[in-house]
């Protein structure tokens, strides 16, 4: 079963691939090397018939054969026929010397196989004829050692041949299995993951290898979605309890109403509290339901250019009386020289900058400055919005984003917790990175929009 598995296994297969097409390769040079190899002993052999005939036929002096009849049986006699032949007749054609009686044969080098030449065996020959004074002087010799050779060439090729397979097939086999036993690991961290246990991650070996940096991704995924996993149950939990407060109030004012009906009295205030009751429940759901559809991110095909210059006035005016009434005093600042815009959803960012301008509002006393400023920082728009009021403690303003999340002094203050948690979702809509800052005193949001 495993066995199947790793035959079946990317690497064993890229290894077998290899390794078919290192063979074929290796067949190709082998027979380029065995061609060459062939072609090259053949001219050596030449050369040798060559330089025996002229070293024998160099020994004939002007009418004298006696040398020449001498030299050939010396030859003859040091070789074995198998090896070298030689033969000397006279212009009659009587025989003089030599290993082997030599048929008609053509001047020059020819190949004869044995028994063309009246030999026994099944050896081919190299042969020089030639005529020295008026004899006849046939020298030859055996292809037997270079074919040897070539068979020599031959073997280890294929020795080598096989031995390459082997080594492909071992290493496809080792390769797979290492990492086979990687995905194994990934594969069972994704069952661990889909069966619950979401803090599972892949194993690394930190060796930086492809496994290793698509685990990391996957680490990286699953890292970010069992955050999100973990902060949707906690958002569940977060409304169902948060709800509970406001709905057992309705639940109340709707009894102290009944009661007082049953009583005769009048329950127009009742009715009253319970209507502004439940229209705060339906503002928080739908703060909530909006949240949700912007982070969906569908709004993003409504985006256009937006001018913030433009923008951030028409807030500043509207805001600007709010923060009168309640004591306090809004001040915008934008470049003198160039209107800034950017893309994007022109509802939402008013919807952003009111949340930040509003809780400034709410959540300072009476007196306090509060400031929006616009500024073009090397090609990038950044808002800042600041008040000298309490401001949020370090600690706090990671969890003020957090949907329902109110400071510990807000909670009998008007609002729902939601502001921030829609801010943060328009602003990562619109890739703006949001920062909060000590404005000593007070708050300052500071919001960078990406480079156009
Ligand atoms: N400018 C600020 N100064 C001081 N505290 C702030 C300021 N802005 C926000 N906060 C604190 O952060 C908390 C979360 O703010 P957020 O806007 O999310 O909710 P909210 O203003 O209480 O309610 P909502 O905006 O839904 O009406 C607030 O309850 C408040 O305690
Ligand atoms: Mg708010």
């Amino acid at each position: 079963m495993r066995h199947a598995k790793l035959l079946r296994s990317t690497p064993f297969r890229l290894a077998l691939t290899f390794g078919l097409a290192f063979v074929v390769a290796f067949f190709l040079a082998g027979l380029i090397t065995y061609q060459m190899l062939d072609r090259g002993l053949a001219r050596q052999l030449d050369e040798a018939v060559n330089e025996t005939y002229s070293v024998v036929a160099s020994t004939y002096a002007q009418n004298d054969v006696e040398d020449l009849v001498a030299a050939v049986n010396t030859y003859a006699r040091l070789r074995s026929v198998d090896h070298s032949i030689f033969s000397l007749e006279n212009a009659a054609g009587n025989r003089l010397a030599g290993n082997f009686a030599a048929p008609a044969l053509a001047l020059g080098l020819t190949t004869r196989e044995a028994s063309a030449l009246g030999l026994a065996g099944q050896g081919v020959y190299r042969i020089r004829v030639g005529i020295v004074g008026d004899n006849r002087l046939v020298v030859g010799q055996s292809f037997t050692e270079t074919e040897q050779l070539a068979d020599i060439l031959l073997v280890s090729l294929g020795w080598a041949a096989g031995f390459i397979v082997l080594t492909a097939v071992l290493g496809g086999f080792f390769l797979a299995a290492r990492a086979q036993s990687r995905l194994d690991a990934v594969a069972q961290t994704m069952i661990d993951v889909s069966n619950g246990r979401l803090e599972t991650r892949i194993p690394l070996r930190g060796n930086g290898d492809d496994i290793d940096v698509v685990s990391a991704r996957i680490n990286d995924a699953l890292g970010r979605l069992s955050g999100l996993v973990e902060s949707m149950r906690q958002v569940s939990s977060d409304i169902a309890h948060e709800l509970k407060t406001p709905l057992n109030r309705l639940r109340m004012t709707l009894e102290g109403a009944a009661d007082r009906n049953d009583r005769g009295q009048p329950i127009g205030a009742h009715i009253a509290d319970a209507l502004s009751e439940s229209d705060q429940i339906n503002a928080t759901f739908d703060a909530l339901l909006r949240i949700s559809q912007i982070e969906a991110g569908a709004r993003k095909t409504r985006f256009r250019p937006v001018d913030l210059t433009d923008l951030l006035a028409s807030i500043a005016e509207i805001y600007g009386g709010v923060a009168e009434d309640a004591g306090q005093t809004l001040q915008l600042s934008t470049p003198d020289d160039a209107s800034v815009s950017v893309t994007g959803d022109r509802d939402l960012l008013i919807q952003m900058f009111v949340n930040l301008i509003e809780n400034a509002i709410t959540h300072s006393p009476k007196g306090t400055s509060i400031s929006v400023s616009l500024a073009l920082e090397t090609g990038a728009a950044e808002v800042f919005v600041s008040d000298n009021g309490p401001g949020i403690p370090f600690t706090e303003r990671e969890k003020v984003f957090q949907r329902l999340y109110r400071l510990e002094k807000s909670r009998t203050s008007q609002g729902s917790g939601l502001g921030l948690s829609l801010v943060r979702a328009i602003a990562d809509l619109h890739s703006v990175e949001l920062l909060l800052k000590d404005n000593n005193p007070g708050l300052g949001v500071h919001m960078i929009f990406p480079r156009h």
